[in-house]
């Protein structure tokens, strides 16, 4: 955990957003796999953790401002948990490291509430993203199941969205720590790849290397030799000669803050002069959006400058032809690029995705509204401020299926030329990806250098063989 004091003050200044009522968060519960004793591994609710720092499962928090007071509510183990578990540290212990000042068993959650609602007071609740959490609000709160993210509190999520977005140097020390592991995992990934390797042989590398110093995975990894298949968790492929790797993967680490990085490289010693170029476009895009970077230019606008990159390129390569502004204000460079150039990162790799892209994005004034594919996948538009931190992550993908859709109707065919496609079919897919942080005047990258440049990475894999 960290100091208390950080946590105390991350509530003062939620609680500034509020005059009166109850502030109410649900921490996560075990997840059974199978059978209800062999669970997935723990994961504490985000904003839980940011609050409150306590990794606990089967806790709630109150805060109340009308009785100046935050509450845990959990229960001390059992004789019986002890047994199975051993003795941990006890609950009261935690809430002191929190700087919480009160501790009471769970089963009094109910009555406080109950008490609440009878005087009227609001509860101010987040939207459950787990069932067991929604059932739990709709029987504390005593509303229709259905109808408990509807009932979510508008400003507690506005608040807490503004609180979570902007980091802190204490949690900037932790999201350099994710991207650097996140970098190590890359670098091993690239210097163990090797034909008749199987992917999974090195998933399971960058698995291990996440989970050595007490951290995790911030995602299940994406490693595929179909890097035309977004996110791709399937690992049971052979590298071979001439294949492309994508691996996108990123470190947790044991305070819970996630790294995502995302690099591309050959399975031979070299990138073939087809991939030399894709890669290479890819590269210049990312390296556009990047300078782009700055406190308040609106990141649809750096989506837009890298969406626009990516299309000169193409259309130089000869695959998109016409006017390349009106391409991309169209949509039809999105055959080649499906998603958005980034997102926020933080506690989540997409960071408090739970509370609504709406919120987290975007705001009142540039609404998400778009069913444009490929500009619809992009989930942070709004202007970037000071502390945000982000990915930057363009890319190209030949999705066959997709292709040979588009082509059918001659979708776009005023921009695309079809003919030259067709030639890319088996091409696959080409990301590269980074964290950052945005600064009073700038932009700084987290975690520490991993090869990106085609001369580096064509280095470390030489040394591969
Ligand atoms: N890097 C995985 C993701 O952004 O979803």
């Amino acid at each position: 955990m960290f100091k208390k004091e950080e946590y105390s003050n991350r509530r003062n200044r939620l609680k500034a957003n509020f005059k009166s009522g109850i502030l109410l968060f649900l921490g996560n519960e075990e997840s059974p796999i199978n059978f209800f004793d062999n669970t997935y591994q723990f994961r504490q609710d985000s904003s839980f953790l940011y609050y409150f720092g306590i990794k606990t499962p089967k806790l709630a928090a109150v805060i109340d401002m009308d009785e100046d007071r935050t509450i845990l509510f959990g229960d001390e183990m059992s004789i019986e948990e002890i047994v199975w578990m051993g003795q941990q540290q006890t609950l009261q212990h935690k809430a002191n490291q929190s700087g919480i000042e009160r501790v009471e068993a769970s089963i009094n959650l109910s009555s406080y509430l109950k008490g609440a609602k009878t005087k009227e007071r609001t509860i101010h609740f987040l939207p459950p993203y787990r069932a067991e959490n929604r059932l739990k609000i709709a029987s504390l709160i005593n509303l229709a199941i259905d109808s408990v993210k509807e009932k979510a509190s508008l400003s507690l999520i506005k608040a807490v969205v503004a609180q979570r977005s902007v980091k802190s140097a204490t949690e900037l020390i932790e999201l350099d720590l994710a991207s650097s592991i996140s970098a190590d995992m890359h670098l091993m990934a690239m210097q163990m790849a090797k034909p008749r390797m199987k992917e999974s042989e090195i998933a399971a590398a960058i698995y291990a290397l996440a989970l050595k110093d007490g951290g995790n995975l911030a995602y299940p990894v994406i490693l595929t030799v179909n890097g035309q298949i977004l996110h791709n968790h399937y690992h049971g492929n052979t590298l071979k000669e001439g294949d492309l790797v994508l691996n996108d993967s990123g470190a947790e680490t044991n305070m819970g803050y996630a790294g995502d990085l995302t690099r591309t490289f050959p399975v031979g010693k070299k990138f073939n002069s087809r991939q030399n170029e894709m890669y290479s476009l890819v590269l210049a895009a990312y390296t556009t959006a990047v300078n782009a970077l700055k406190p308040g230019i609106k990141y649809l606008d750096v989506h837009y400058t890298a969406c626009l990159a990516l299309a000169e390129g193409l259309r130089e390569m000869g695959l998109m032809k016409g006017n390349m502004q009106d391409a991309v204000a169209e949509g039809a460079h999105a055959l080649f690029f499906q998603c958005g150039t980034g997102h926020m990162m933080g506690l989540d790799v997409h960071d408090m995705e739970d509370l609504g892209e709406q919120y987290v994005g975007y705001t009142d004034e540039l609404k998400k509204n778009t069913t444009q594919f490929g500009l619809k996948s992009l989930r942070l538009g709004k202007k970037l401020e000071p502390g945000y931190v982000l990915t930057v992550e363009p890319g190209l993908y030949f999705i066959p299926e997709l292709i040979e859709q588009w082509k059918t109707t001659n979708k776009f065919g005023d921009f695309i030329n079809y003919n030259k496609v067709e030639t890319y079919k088996d091409f696959g897919g080409i990301r590269v990806e980074d964290d950052y942080v945005i600064t009073e005047s700038s932009y700084r990258k987290l975690g520490k250098e991993l090869a990106i440049s085609i001369k580096d990475i064509e280095e470390i894999r030489a040394k591969a063989y």
